[in-house]
Order: structure tokens, then C-alpha cells, then sequence
């Protein structure tokens, strides 16, 4: 089935075979860059950015303009007419006539889907508050390809705030698609991820769940290790943020223990919860990740515009 014209606002959008056409087209775009180059001559991407972003976004301009076409939008609303008090439905009504494809991010959850009842263009969601992040998903799988040969009976650990982490929520309903996947969730127990993701993983694809609180358990048993940053942004007040903010700190004396194989994960940005010795060690993969994030992104938009 074609992905032409299609929004991807959830993970769930696609199937296993669509993101697998995904993979193979970005791994060529990877490895020979100049037979894309024109692919996307004459399109104009708009990122509508209404929360900050370093990867996300740079990484979707990046990936439109390798292959040659253009790009439009803003990273602070209050530079657009949004500070007038603009609707999402009126931005999304002119910007589809200005773009041939959006990607939207926003702390509202819902906001991209929202946009998308009302866009002529594909939209996607480049993260909505605490509730998806897509296209890391598809950047975090390509990663495990890549580097791991298969996506397949994989021990994997997600670790930080599983609470609001928009991209441990699209990472574990995504993963949990694939055969013979298991999850160790480490956490302080006021950031587990929320039931409602643990019982629809369990009750639709039947993975096993270990919940704990210390990441030693885990060291010596998972292939993939998935930190991920406390948010100082999705807390209510400061202080609660302050007593969880150093719950995890990796360092090198902590994966002594660990796979030899085994992937030291991050969405970035971090802050503290790597610490910087461990960038050196062969199994922190975290800026490769960020790379592939830029391949991903170009098959992703090729193939929503239909020009492959
Ligand atoms: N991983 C990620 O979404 O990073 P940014 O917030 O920098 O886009």
C-alpha cells in the first residue's frame, strides 16, 4: 500500500512492511546520497514548531534539503500569527497551501492530529507533549537495524521518566510489534509508564514487563539500554522535578557489568543522565542514532510526498 498522502501522527499509522520499505530507502539514502539529491526539487517543507527542539527539526530541514527541496516555518509561535490568538485550524488551512508537507510539534497532546483533520498536505507529528514521538521511533529502529542486523528477540531496558516520555511511548508500542521482544522498565516509581501503554502492550502483543527501580538490575541482561532525560518541562512544580531530576546517572563503573554488544541508547538531549565518559565506549550509539535520524526522515518525507 502506497504511503503516498498519508499523515503520520501515530506509530501505529503504518505497518511493520511500510516501515521496512522506510529502512531500506533510507539505508541507500545513507549510502549513496547523490541519487536523491533532486528527489524532492520544487517541494517545500514547513515545520511548525511550537515547543524547542535541536534534532527534531534540524534534522527534518536537513533531510528536505539534501534532497533538494526547500523549507519554510518557525521554532517560537510568538513569531507567528499564533500570538495574535490564531487557531491550529486556520495555521494549518493557509500553511497547507504553502507546503507540500508539515511536520508539526506542540505541548498539546493531540495537537498534530488535530491539525490533520484539517490539512490537504501529509502532517507529521514531531512530537506531541507527553504523548508520541513517531518519527524518533522510526530513527530509534533504524538505529537497532543497523547496528543490531534485525529487530528480533531483543531484552530491552527503558530507563528515566517513562511517565511523560513521549519517545518510550512510541518506542515500546512500536517495539513490542516485533517478535519476541521483552522490556525491563526502570523508573523512580512517580515516573512509571503509564498502564494504559503497559496493558495495551501486554493484553495486544503478550510481551513480558519487568518494572523496577534500580538499573543495576538490568545491566547485565538487556541488548538495548534506552535512557532518557526528566523533563524539568512536564513537571508542575520544581520541586518535585529537583528530587528526581539525578535518579539515573550512567557512567562508565555502571556498564562494566554489561553486553558487550550492548546499545547505550538516548533520544537526546540529555543532561546529566550520561555522563560524559561514556561517550567513548563503543556501545554508546546516541549520536549515530541522531544521525539516522536524518536519513529516516528524508525516505519518510519522499514517501509521504510519493516521489519514490
Ligand atoms: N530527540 C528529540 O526529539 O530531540 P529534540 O527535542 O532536540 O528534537
Amino acid at each position: 500500500m502506497t504511503l503516498k498522502g498519508k499523515h503520520l501522527i501515530d506509530p501505529n499509522d503504518f505497518t511493520l512492511e511500510q516501515f521496512d520499505t522506510i529502512f531500506t530507502i533510507a539505508q541507500d539514502m545513507e549510502k549513496n546520497p547523490e541519487k536523491y539529491l533532486k528527489l524532492c526539487d520544487g517541494k517545500i517543507l514547513a515545520t511548525l514548531f511550537y515547543e524547542p527542539s535541536t534534532r527534531t527539526k534540524f534534522s527534518f530541514e536537513s533531510a528536505m534539503l539534501r534532497m533538494g527541496g526547500s523549507i519554510l516555518g518557525f521554532s517560537d509561535a510568538n513569531t507567528s500569527s499564533v500570538k495574535k490568538g490564531e487557531s491550529i485550524s486556520d495555521t494549518i488551512k493557509v500553511m497547507d497551501g504553502y507546503a507540500d508537507i508539515i511536520v508539526m510539534r506542540h505541548p498539546r497532546e493531540g495537537a498534530p492530529k488535530l491539525s490533520s483533520k484539517f490539512s490537504a498536505v501529509p502532517i507529521i507529528n514531531g512530537g506531541d507533549g507527553g504523548h508520541q514521538h513517531p518519527t524518533q521511533t522510526l530513527t530509534d529502529l533504524l538505529t537497532i537495524k543497523n547496528l543490531k542486523g534485525n529487530i528480533k528477540n531483543l531484552k530491552v531496558a527503558l530507563c528515566g521518566d517513562l511517565k511523560y516520555g513521549r519517545t518510550v511511548h512510541s518506542l515500546i508500542k512500536t517495539l513490542s510489534r516485533y517478535e519476541g521482544m521483552s522490556f525491563y522498565l526502570v523508573s523512580p516509581q512517580q515516573l512509571q509508564m503509564p498502564s494504559y501503554i503497559k496493558e495495551y502492550v501486554k493484553n495486544e502483543y503478550n510481551v513480558n514487563i519487568v518494572e523496577t527501580e534500580n538499573i543495576e538490575d538490568v545491566m547485565d541482561k538487556v541488548d538495548i539500554l534506552y535512557m532518557t532525560r526528566i523533563q524539568r518541562e512536564r513537571f508542575f512544580n520544581e520541586e518535585d522535578y529537583l528530587k528526581l531530576k539525578n535518579s539515573y546517572i550512567l557512567t562508565k563503573d555502571k556498564i562494566k557489568n554489561a553486553k558487550e554488544d550492548m546499545l547505550i541508547m538516548h533520544p537526546l538531549p540529555r543532561v546529566n543522565e550520561i555522563d560524559y565518559s561514556v561517550d567513548d565506549d563503543q556501545r554508546a550509539v546516541y549520536f549515530k542514532q541522531a544521525k539516522y535520524g536524518v536519513y529516516v526522515r528524508m525516505s519518510l518525507m519522499a514517501h509521504l510526498l510519493g516521489v519514490i
